[in-house]
């Protein structure tokens, strides 16, 4: 492979003028997008209007004139054409955890004399940790953590609900959401899915797969910024049926009667809890219109091409790394982890020289391609860049040890 197959790739790529949408630094090849997704050129106006304009000028009167009550619902409107639900099906609120948390304890509730949450080991923690603290505020209610290849088969009538991350964070390995939310069902269990590595970078049909329950990330692909507001999903057949364990005033049916007695909200509303963050979910909104004009069959089209490619080139380039990841596009997320002893080092050495992707420890360097800004030529040069650190064991140097804080 060489630069100039990069440059052939993305001449006839389609989302190629998409990259225009952000403000990406010179110089610098971002493939850490599946961690803080790139600030799009839209946000800094988008903030700025809702702080100056709507919060400076308009003050309280903001929350109707300028819709902020609605925002929660809006802007997942906008993001539920991306993960392939219907606009009432979905909401923007909380973080990633704190939605597990409610979308767990309201399947447990659900599912009267069931007593299991089921999981994979390997399960991003915390998932993991937020069901293992439901379970310590139900009695008799455990986590069941198993193997990938053991799923299927510990779907029993104990399972209240199966709990999956769809992309695997270290691996980009890809659960077949359709079929083990179809076994989740067969076994009277209800499916939830953690989609935080895979919305905005996969071809997601919610709906089709018969998923029940989700949640995801807002700071990852759909480019909403540090700590953006992350995302829930309940399929509407299901949504009269589970009450959120957090019954705060915003989910209540009718917040402002200021009723003595909480009465859930019809349909999702019932699953906020307090008043949104408005600015942060004007900026998740900017995110998200990314991605307007652009079709998610197209995103995953080009997921799939990027990292085929990159897989090419670092093997073509780097044989002291393995490849982590699947090989087939079909059973992979968006981001591709090699493994290499000296991983955090190595990694060091690529951010010094301006290829930025990360660690997951002790020994996997990952790279995560954003459809939207991400070429063919960045998974080349990252590939030569990744080349003369190994050949060079230019990872060996002390000031690469040093761990920061946030890896
Ligand atoms: C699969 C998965 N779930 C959840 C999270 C984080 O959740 P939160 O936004 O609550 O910090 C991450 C963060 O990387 C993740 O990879």
């Amino acid at each position: 492979m060489t630069r100039h197959d990069a440059q052939a790739l993305d001449a006839t790529d389609p989302l190629a003028a998409m990259r225009e949408r952000f403000a990406l630094p010179e110089g610098v090849i971002y493939l850490d997008g599946n961690s803080l997704g790139a600030l799009p050129r839209a946000t800094g106006k988008a903030v700025a209007d809702v702080v100056d304009r709507q919060w400076g000028e308009d003050l309280i009167t903001s929350w109707n004139k300028h819709g902020w009550i609605d925002a929660p619902a809006t802007v997942a409107a906008k993001l539920a054409r991306l993960i392939g639900a219907a606009a009432d099906e979905v909401l923007v609120c909380d973080s990633t955890s704190i939605n597990l948390f409610k979308l767990l304890a309201a399947a447990l509730a659900a599912s009267p004399g069931r007593t299991v949450i089921l999981s994979e080991r390997g399960n991003f923690p915390t998932d993991l940790y937020i069901a293992e603290g439901v379970t310590r505020m139900l009695p008799g209610v455990e986590v069941r953590a198993v193997d990938r290849a053991e799923i299927a088969a510990s779907l029993d009538d104990q399972v209240a609900v199966l709990m999956l991350t769809h992309v695997d964070y270290r691996s980009g390995e890809r659960h077949n959401m359709a079929a083990l939310s179809a076994a989740a069902r067969a076994a009277g269990a209800l499916s939830l899915w953690d989609l935080s590595h895979s919305a905005g970078a996969l071809d997601l049909s919610l709906s089709a797969s018969g998923a029940d329950l989700a949640v995801g990330c807002g700071y990852k692909y759909l480019n909403g910024g540090p700590g953006a507001p992350a995302f829930l999903y309940v399929a509407a057949q299901l949504q009269d049926r589970l009450q959120s364990p957090l019954t705060g005033w915003m989910g209540h049916d009718a917040p402002f009667a200021f009723d003595g007695d909480y009465r859930p909200a019809p349909g999702i509303a019932r699953f906020l809890a307090g008043t949104p963050p408005i600015i942060a979910v004007i900026a998740l909104a900017a995110g998200l219109s990314s991605f307007d004009g652009v079709t998610m069959r197209e995103i995953e089209a080009k997921a799939a091409s990027l990292t085929d490619f990159f897989i090419t080139c670092v093997e073509a380039r780097c044989p002291s790394v393995v490849l982590v990841s699947p090989r087939d596009a079909k059973e992979r997320g968006s981001h591709i982890s090699f493994r290499h002893p000296q991983a955090y080092a190595v990694m060091q050495a690529l951010i010094e020289r301006k290829v930025i992707g990360d660690v997951r420890m002790p020994n996997l360097i990952r790279f995560g391609f954003a459809p939207l800004y991400n070429r063919h030529e960045d998974a080349f040069r990252a590939a030569t860049v990744l080349g003369e650190i190994l050949d060079g064991n230019l990872w060996n140097d002390p000031r690469y040890r040093q761990q920061s804080k946030v890896i």
